[in-house]
C-alpha cells in the first residue's frame, strides 16, 4: 500500500509547490509602487492637482476625500476622466495608475 500511496503524495506536494508559486509571483506583479508613482504624478497630474495652485475645481489630494474610494474606482475614474479632468486610458497604462494611487495614498 505505501508503495502505492507516495507517489500520489509527491505529485501532490509538486502541485502545491506550482500553485504556491504562482500565487506569490502575482503577488508581486501587482504590487504597486508608490515611487514610481511620484514620478508619474508630478509628469501628469501635478499641474492641476498641487496643493494651493490647483485647478478650479480639482481636489486637492492632501485632503483625502478624494481617497477614499477603493483603487479600483480610482482607476476607472482617472482611465475615463471627468468633466476637466483628461481621461489616461491609451497614456497611462493600468499599473502605472494603480503606482500613482499608491503615491496619492501616501499624502
Ligand atoms: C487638466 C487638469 C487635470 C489634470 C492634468 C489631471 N486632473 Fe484629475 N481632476 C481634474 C479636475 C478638474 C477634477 C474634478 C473633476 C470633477 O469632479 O468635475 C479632477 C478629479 C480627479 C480625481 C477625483 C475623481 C473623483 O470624482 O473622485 C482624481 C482621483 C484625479 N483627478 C486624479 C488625477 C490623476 C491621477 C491625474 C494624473 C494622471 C490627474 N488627475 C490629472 C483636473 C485634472
Amino acid at each position: 500500500m505505501s508503495i502505492a500511496v507516495k507517489p500520489i503524495l509527491v505529485r501532490n506536494y509538486f502541485f502545491l509547490f506550482l500553485i504556491s508559486g504562482l500565487f506569490f509571483s502575482i503577488n508581486e506583479a501587482q504590487a504597486s509602487d508608490p515611487n514610481k508613482g511620484r514620478n508619474l504624478y508630478v509628469q501628469h497630474c501635478i499641474s492641476c492637482h498641487e496643493s494651493g495652485r490647483e485647478m478650479a475645481g480639482a481636489p486637492d489630494f492632501n485632503f483625502g476625500s478624494s481617497m477614499m474610494q477603493s483603487d479600483p474606482v480610482l482607476l476607472t475614474k482617472i482611465r475615463v476622466g471627468k468633466n476637466a479632468m483628461p481621461g489616461y486610458a491609451g497614456i497611462l497604462t493600468d499599473r502605472m495608475i494603480l503606482d500613482i494611487i499608491a503615491y496619492m495614498r501616501t499624502y
